[in-house]
Parts: structure tokens; C-alpha cells; sequence
């Protein structure tokens, strides 16, 4: 561990990697033991958040054993992790001039920092939207906007931006003028629901990083599967292997969403 920063309940871990650095790509993850004992016994996921050099960073937020361990970790210590694993956010092409929406959600927004990144890099214009209930949710809004990414916010209960869903935001944005090519988001099942089911509606292709927990990262244990339809056919995907970002017309999240 390199560099700590926290927010509240939210932190970021820099940590130095060269080859899991070197090798990253958006919206891939990497499994961190966050305890050197048993307790809790198996890595947890975390998104890269960003890479820089030979450093990557994690943004998370402390809800539960492993996470409260990991946010208690300083500079200097070490930390056990593995990756760069699954398959992130499809970046071929040429991508010069793409309109590209960023939608995350609390601690979601985690990979859209590297991703936001990246397409700036190949050219794309980046607008990110970012959503909590409340304001201390939006721990990295100065942070995008200091990258020249300055979000557009929203919270749940008035207390910064836009009052209501990210999501609602966004389609009002369209409404209001913007018209965006692709949407990319990450964050709970509804936001990532919400953000297909407006995608539908308006015609943009999008592509959803899906949440799930993970048992091992590498396809061996099938703790993360979800429904996926690949060429017509629908199956229990592996979401570490074969994702976690998926189109979002693959994703089934139920009878009612076919
Ligand atoms: Fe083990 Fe996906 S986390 S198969």
C-alpha cells in the first residue's frame, strides 16, 4: 500500500503492482485477502479504479468485516491481491468523437474513473453522471472533476444536485438536448436495470458492470452466476470470467425484462 485517502465510510487504496498495472484494463477487478488470518477467509472483488504508473488504486466503501479490515490498512503495509481478471468495458475501435455517458451509482462509480480515462485518451467525450442517497455518496466528485470529468450529481434527498436517481437524471439530459452513443455503468442492480431499461426506450447500446459476490475471480467456483443471453441463447454465466460488464440486451434480470 502506497497512499490512503478516505471520505467517511468511503476509501481509496493506492497500492504498488507493476504487472497487474501494466496488464489492467477498465472495467476489470482484482480479488484482495483482506485479512493475513481466516477470518473472512476468501479475497473479495474490487474494480480497478485507476492506474497509474506502476500503482492501481481501489475506491470502496467499509460495509462489512472485510472492507472495515481494508479500510483500516496503511501505507506500507502489504496487501495479498490477484488480477487484473475478467473482461472489462469494450474499448476497440475507433471511439474518436463518441459521445460516452458514464453512469455510477455510490461506490459504483469505482471503475468509471479508469474508464473515463481512457476513452478521453482514444478521443471519446466523456460525461459522467453520478448518483447517492446522499451527498457524503458522492465521495469522488471533486476528484472527477479535478480529472476534467466534473460530474453531473444527483441524491435522493435533496442534499446535492438534481433531487431523484441518477438514472432519472440522465434521461432528463436527454430530453433537455444531450444525446449520448453509448452508455457505461456500474453500480447496484437497480441502477443497472434502470440504466437498460433506458436504453431500450431511447435506442443507445450500453454496457452494464455487474456486481456480484465472488468466491474465487477465475471461473472455479460458481458463486456469481447470473443470466446472460449470448446469440439467442439464455444460460447461468460465469460474471468473473465472462464479465463483469456485459451489453445490456444480454442481461436478464427477470420474467418481467425478457
Ligand atoms: Fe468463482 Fe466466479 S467467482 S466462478
Amino acid at each position: 500500500v502506497t497512499q490512503k485517502e478516505s471520505w467517511g465510510t468511503y476509501h481509496i487504496l493506492a497500492v504498488n503492482t507493476p504487472s497487474i498495472a501494466a496488464a489492467a484494463a477498465p472495467g476489470q477487478f482484482i480479488m484482495v485477502r483482506t485479512s493475513p488470518l481466516y477470518q473472512p477467509l476468501l479475497r473479495r472483488p474490487f474494480s480497478i479504479h485507476s492506474v497509474s504508473g506502476d500503482g492501481l488504486q481501489i475506491f470502496f466503501q467499509s460495509v462489512g468485516i472485510g472492507t472495515d479490515l481494508l479500510g483500516q490498512k496503511t501505507p506500507g503495509q502489504a496487501l495479498d491481491i490477484l488480477g487484473p481478471l475478467g473482461k472489462g468495458f469494450g474499448l476497440d475501435g475507433n471511439l474518436k468523437g463518441l459521445k460516452a455517458a458514464l453512469v455510477g451509482g455510490g461506490r459504483g462509480i469505482a471503475p468509471l474513473y479508469f474508464l473515463g480515462v481512457e476513452l478521453r485518451k482514444k478521443g471519446a467525450e466523456v460525461r459522467v453522471f453520478y448518483g447517492g442517497r446522499s451527498e457524503e455518496d458522492l465521495a469522488l466528485r471533486e476528484r472527477f472533476a479535478s480529472a476534467g470529468f466534473p460530474p453531473d450529481c444527483s441524491t435522493e434527498d435533496a442534499s446535492y444536485g438534481y433531487l431523484g436517481l441518477v438514472t432519472d437524471l440522465v434521461l432528463e439530459s436527454i430530453r433537455e438536448s444531450y444525446s449520448p452513443d453509448r452508455l457505461f455503468a456500474c453500480g447496484p442492480d437497480g441502477l443497472l436495470q434502470s440504466v437498460g431499461r433506458l436504453a431500450k426506450g431511447q435506442n443507445i447500446p450500453a454496457e452494464l458492470s455487474l456486481e456480484s459476490i465472488m468466491g474465487c475471480g477465475f471461473g472455479a467456483c460458481w458463486g456469481c452466476v447470473h443470466k446472460i443471453r449470448r446469440k439467442g441463447e439464455e444460460a447461468w454465466r460465469k460474471i468473473c470470467e465472462e464479465g463483469p460488464v456485459f451489453p445490456s440486451e444480454d442481461v436478464i434480470w427477470g420474467e418481467g425484462e425478457r
